[in-house]
């Protein structure tokens, strides 16, 4: 007798998709990320004792897709924590668009597969202009973290899925050490707490992903949508527009997202009976500027899923999920769980191919 044997099976470990392995695996590879870079309430980033951050006027994040994402949340941090100005771009805009940086500037290029075409590019550019550069990569040994001056790695082990989530939320956890790290290294306060809370994440995270039915659940609103609607504030933004990509990518329901306070500008005139908005709020000092802005689309027929720290009864809202209330800059990492997975189970009940979405690559190495 022969016992069936299916090695693609086998690498799931048990999951249906290595879209929700790598989900499931965030705990874990947070956990591995964050490994040896706290001691005694301090940050430690070997890798960049060299670096005179004091010598910099200007700090740039360039990288593609997912991790130009991780890069915008990444930028808001270290601008809030660090009081530095920040920059953040895709990579194929930088290289042609005469990016100003000397050598007083630090620029940060954020790649999963290390081997983006563009993020090479701009690497190559940011060096000739003679700038400080820092890869933030996952796969060891890439051209991008071999070209850069200085490389840190995330431990999110081999991605396969084509659309990412456990090296997004690595790569925020790395850019937020950096943030902290690069604050601390200019005598800028940094509170005990948020070193505590960045140590709790993983379980934060794990007990998130212990909601899953509750996002599997929001995904029958979304199933038979042409549209969704994703609008947040200052870091809240970043997140949504990490949600609207993952949405569309695994479950082609095309998605935008908005600057909350934008929406009367433009985006509420597609507002009509049934649209459906995906909020986040989990920024104390903005929530309910954002939760006022729900409002006016409630108001125009729109059914809202709200992703939030706030408290308050938000009236006419039919899906609330309250998120952990840790320090802000650390949310990020926390809302992108309930967002994967509502994209993620879009998908299923459509009957994507979520692990290989049409028309795209895992690493795009060609311009
Ligand atoms: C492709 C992938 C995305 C990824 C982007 C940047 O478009 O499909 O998931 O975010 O490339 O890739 P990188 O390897 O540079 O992070």
């Amino acid at each position: 007798t022969t016992i069936p044997y299916d090695l693609e099976a086998a690498k799931k470990d048990g999951y249906d998709t290595f879209m929700l392995k790598e989900i499931h695996e965030q705990p874990h590879v947070i956990a591995e990320t964050l490994r040896g870079r706290i001691h005694q309430q301090h940050i430690v980033l070997d890798e960049l004792k060299d670096i005179d951050f004091s010598k910099f006027n200007k700090v740039y994040f360039v990288a593609c897709g997912t991790a130009y994402h991780a890069s915008l949340c990444g930028a808001h941090v270290l601008k809030k924590v660090a009081h530095l100005p920040v920059l953040s771009e895709v990579a194929s805009e930088f290289r042609y668009n005469d990016p100003l940086i000397d050598e007083k500037t630090l620029a940060i290029f954020v790649s999963q597969s290390g081997e983006t075409a563009d993020t090479l590019a701009a690497l190559r550019l940011a060096k000739e202009k003679k700038a400080t550069t820092l890869a933030v990569a996952n796969v060891l040994g890439s051209t991008i973290s071999r070209d850069a001056d200085y490389v840190l790695y995330t431990c999110a082990g081999p991605e396969i899925a084509v659309a990412s989530t456990k090296a997004y939320t690595t790569q925020l956890v790395l850019l937020i050490l950096l943030a902290y790290y690069i604050a601390q290294n200019l005598n800028q306060d940094v509170h005990d707490d948020v070193i505590k809370q960045l140590q709790l994440i993983p379980q934060y995270v794990d007990n998130i992903l212990k909601d899953e039915p509750v996002f599997a659940q929001y995904a029958h609103m979304l199933k038979d949508m042409h549209d969704a609607y994703f609008i947040g504030r200052n870091l809240d933004y970043a997140s949504v527009l990490e949600g609207a990509l993952k949405l569309k990518e695994v479950s082609y329901v095309h998605a935008d997202a908005y600057v909350a306070g934008e929406l009367k500008h433009g985006p509420i005139a597609l507002i009509e009976d049934g649209s459906v908005v995906i909020a986040v709020a989990t920024q104390p000092h903005i929530a309910q500027k954002t939760i006022s802005n729900i409002q006016e689309t409630i108001a125009r027929g729109a059914r809202v899923i709200l992703l939030t720290t706030h408290h308050e009864e938000v009236k006419n809202v039919q899906n609330t999920y309250y998120l952990p209330d840790v320090e802000p800059t650390l949310q990020a990492i926390l809302v992108a769980i309930p967002l994967q997975l509502i994209a993620y189970y879009t998908a299923c009940l459509k009957g994507c191919d979520v692990d290989k979405p049409r028309n795209l690559a895992k690493s795009v190495t060609v311009e």
